[in-house]
């Protein structure tokens, strides 16, 4: 393992992650969507995203016609499976045993899948870092400041890395520009997995 890179906040670990740990956190992430099963998240406009989406944790974050909020159940109405251990390892590792986080966002990128930048502001508290890790497929991803419209610049986040996002890069905006689709054999079928770890104060 190498790193961790730091920029203006963003400290980005590339290689966190061997090949069988990523392996193994798959494993991990099948038990949670056979609880959870991705969906098609759409924007309160009513806009489909392209990633499809679940959690676990005591709060999934959720987006749809209702707004962008942390919810205690799935939309088909269970609760969300825990955070898989393997998982908490890593934010006890990088971000301390303090508190744990209280959602783990499951974001699955397929074919064309992109994200737009954004702000991760729906937790209401700020104090402490957001954890990132990828799996699968390549990633452009570009992070700025805080400012909207200010200077941005990306990096390629590849199976195993892991970045956190604290500090004056707590509320930065960042987003995924492109995937490479195929770029991995993690997943049989191709295809990126991140994984967002949050604090959420409700
Ligand atoms: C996100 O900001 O929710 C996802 C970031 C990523 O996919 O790397
Ligand atoms: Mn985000």
């Amino acid at each position: 393992m190498s790193g961790p890179i730091e920029m203006d906040g963003f400290r980005l670990w590339h290689g966190y992650l061997d090949p069988a740990q990523q392996t193994h956190m798959v494993d991990d992430l099948r038990a949670v969507v056979a609880v959870a099963p991705l969906y098609a998240p759409v924007t309160p406009g009513g806009k489909p995203m392209s990633v499809r989406m679940t959690s676990a944790g005591r709060l999934g974050w959720i987006t749809d016609r209702q707004g962008y909020r942390y919810a205690p159940t799935h939309p088909q109405g269970q609760p969300w499976p825990p955070i898989p251990g393997s998982v908490l390892a890593i934010w006890r590792d990088l971000c301390g045993t303090e508190r744990a986080p209280d959602c783990c966002l499951v974001n699955f990128y397929g074919e064309g899948a992109k994200m737009g930048l954004h702000q991760d502001k729906d937790e209401g508290d700020f104090s402490f870092p957001v954890l990132s890790i990828s799996l699968g497929d390549s990633a452009l991803f570009r992070m700025g400041g805080t400012e909207r419209g200010g200077p941005t610049r990306s990096v390629w986040l590849h199976s195993g890395d892991v970045m956190v996002m604290g500090g004056p890069a707590r509320l930065a905006w960042h987003g995924v520009d492109r995937v490479r689709h195929g770029s991995s054999t993690l997943l049989p079928k191709g295809g990126r997995i991140n994984l967002t770890l949050r604090v959420v104060a409700v």
